[in-house]
């Protein structure tokens, strides 16, 4: 059958693109004009497979998914419980592995424990209000920053913060530690919700090859 609508894949920018773009090779699908490093072209087209691919901003993947703007993205975990979006998130990437942690000096543990009102500096406010309300059903301030968050402990901006740790690096080399952990994260493939239905036999097999292809 003539496959004639475009599929549109938002892609989160940098790292999680080009390991998406690794992936989806190994099923066929490719897109030449993506793998050129120094285009400024922000939408790219597989003419043959009627497939199109844009770059966004991770946090912005699943608004557009949202609005139908893509029918497809591939995002972290991270970004979908923050930005609580009505997607259908289907399928675990299983890369971009790495873990949302409340973290700060030793010393702050028993401020946890103690259930204190502290300051939380985060650049995802709705998950750490989420952990802390109603997992901890702790009482905290919440501080949005937006990068370098590690940061705010040492100066003194917050007690704690609730951010992404991967190899635990930053942390260590800043004289921080994982204090408690809220959820391991990944990336993952999310669906527009009307999509599903109007190219459900696309979508499904697109996720069975690529389910097949991680295994
Ligand atoms: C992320 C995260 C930590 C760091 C964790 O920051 O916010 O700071 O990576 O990685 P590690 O455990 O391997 O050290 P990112 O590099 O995305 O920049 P940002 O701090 O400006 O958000």
């Amino acid at each position: 059958m003539e496959e004639k609508r475009y599929l549109t894949f938002a892609l989160g920018k940098g790292r999680l693109a080009n390991q998406t773009m690794e992936l989806f090779e190994q099923i066929g699908i490719t897109c030449e004009e993506i793998r050129d490093k120094n285009t400024r072209k922000l939408i790219f087209v597989n003419e043959a497979q009627k497939l199109r691919f844009f770059l966004a901003k991770g946090p912005d993947v699943p608004t557009y998914v949202e609005y139908g703007a893509a029918d497809i993205g591939i995002v972290g975990k991270d970004t979908i419980l923050e930005e609580g979006r009505s997607i259908y998130e289907v399928l675990d990437l299983g890369f971009g592995k790495c873990r949302m942690c409340i973290c700060g000096p030793e010393s702050a543990r028993e401020l946890l424990q103690h259930h204190e009102q502290i300051r939380v500096a985060t650049k995802y406010p709705h998950i750490a209000k989420d952990y802390f309300y109603n997992k901890k059903h702790q009482t905290v301030e919440i501080i949005k920053l937006n990068g370098s968050i590690e940061l705010a402990p040492i100066v003194g901006l917050s007690e704690v913060i609730c951010d992404i740790v991967e190899t635990g690096t930053t942390l260590k080399e800043n004289g921080l530690a994982i204090l408690e952990e809220v959820c391991p994260l990944s990336a993952r493939v999310v669906v527009n919700q009307v999509s599903m239905k109007m190219e459900n036999e696309r979508i499904t097999r697109l996720i069975r090859s690529l389910k097949a292809a991680i295994q």
